[in-house]
């Protein structure tokens, strides 16, 4: 089975995502990054030529690439939960974990990312309070595991998942 990490922007799927494979002997994908290869663009450049909407088809399209892979870590994009189609397609081959982090972590890791498309507005730290209130039932209800850092370093996270996943 996979491990699939999903969350918020900022949580740290990518980070942790990249230890936890390291730890396991696993390899490790992050499609956003699938994205970003397949493309030959940057995320930003994505939504710039076919806003949310088309960037959420091609995100749909990686997801059915990614759930084909076999034992390996696999880190999503913040919003992948928002397709319910996405979800299911990642089930069928892995397990599902939920990095719960709050706002206010999220707000002090992306304060000044450029990256994030979404995020790129003056109220940004009510867009992300809104996003994250709107979307953490999902990433909930998507879940096999939820794991809630008390401090959120990323080797906190590893340690919570293997324990967990009894790896
Ligand atoms: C998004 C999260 C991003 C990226 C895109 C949209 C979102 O990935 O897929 O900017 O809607 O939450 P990260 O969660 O890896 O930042």
């Amino acid at each position: 089975m996979n491990i699939v990490l999903c969350g918020f922007m900022g949580c740290g799927k990518t980070t942790v995502g990249k230890r936890l494979a390291k730890e396991l002997g696993r390899k490790f994908y992050d499609t956003d990054d699938m994205i970003v290869e397949e493309q030959g663009k940057s995320i930003t450049k994505i939504f710039e030529e076919v806003g949310e909407c088309g960037f959420r088809e091609i995100e749909k399209s990686i997801i059915k690439k990614a759930s084909q892979l076999e034992n390996a870590v696999i880190a999503t994009g913040g919003g992948v939960v928002l397709n319910p189609e996405n979800v299911e397609t990642l089930k069928t081959t892995g397990k599902i974990v939920f990095i719960d982090v709050t706002a206010q972590m999220v707000i002090a890791r992306l304060k000044n990312n450029k990256t994030r498309p979404l995020l790129q507005r003056p109220d940004k730290e009510k867009v992300i309070e809104k996003m994250l209130t709107e979307r953490r039932p999902k990433y909930l209800s998507a879940a096999d595991y939820t794991i809630v850092p008390q401090y959120g370093g990323p080797n906190e996270v590893v340690k919570c998942i293997k324990m967990q996943l009894n790896l």
